[in-house]
């Protein structure tokens, strides 16, 4: 019975979050999720738009993820490693060579990552999709197809 685990903040989850899940519990028979908490988002300076509660609603309703707990620290994993009995840690490629450390722990993995798709960038999509334009721009765009 091999366990996987994996970290992250998966605000907004997309497609990549899904690739991810999907492709890290396909090497193993159970897939837990280290879920960032609020607090620990604040500390790295990573703005949620969810929090902690919701995150982790969408999460384990995905077929792929079997449970989650919280993230408060960096310096965790190893004793979560330990305490889960995880035979394998998946991250993403943006975290290459970031955890091989503990690899004394068990084996670690980093999977490429989706292109095109992240949490900041539909978070700057739907910035820019509901912000008004400023006042006069549709003259001038106007003016500009004659
Ligand atoms: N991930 C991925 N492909 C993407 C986006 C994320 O494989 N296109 C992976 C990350 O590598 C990480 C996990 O999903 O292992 C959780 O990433 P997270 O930081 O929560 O998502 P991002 O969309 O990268 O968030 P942000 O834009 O805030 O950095």
């Amino acid at each position: 019975m091999a366990l996987v685990l994996t970290y992250g903040t998966f605000d907004l989850l997309h497609v990549g979050h899904v690739n991810l899940l999907r492709r890290a519990r396909a090497l193993g028979d159970r897939l837990v999720v280290g879920l960032s908490s609020d607090a620990f988002n604040a500390l790295k300076r990573k703005h949620a738009t969810q929090p902690y509660a919701d995150r982790e609603a969408v999460l384990r309703a995905i077929r792929y993820v079997d449970d989650v707990f919280p993230e408060e620290t960096w310096e965790q994993k190893a004793d979560d490693i330990r305490r889960l009995g995880a035979d394998l840690l998946v991250m993403g490629s943006d975290w290459s060579g970031h955890f091989d450390d503990l690899s004394r722990h068990c084996a670690v993995h980093y999977l490429p990552r989706t292109e095109n798709i992240s949490s900041s960038l539909l978070k700057a999509e739907i910035r820019r999709a509901t912000t008004p334009a400023p006042a006069g721009t549709s003259l001038l765009m106007a003016g500009s197809r004659r």
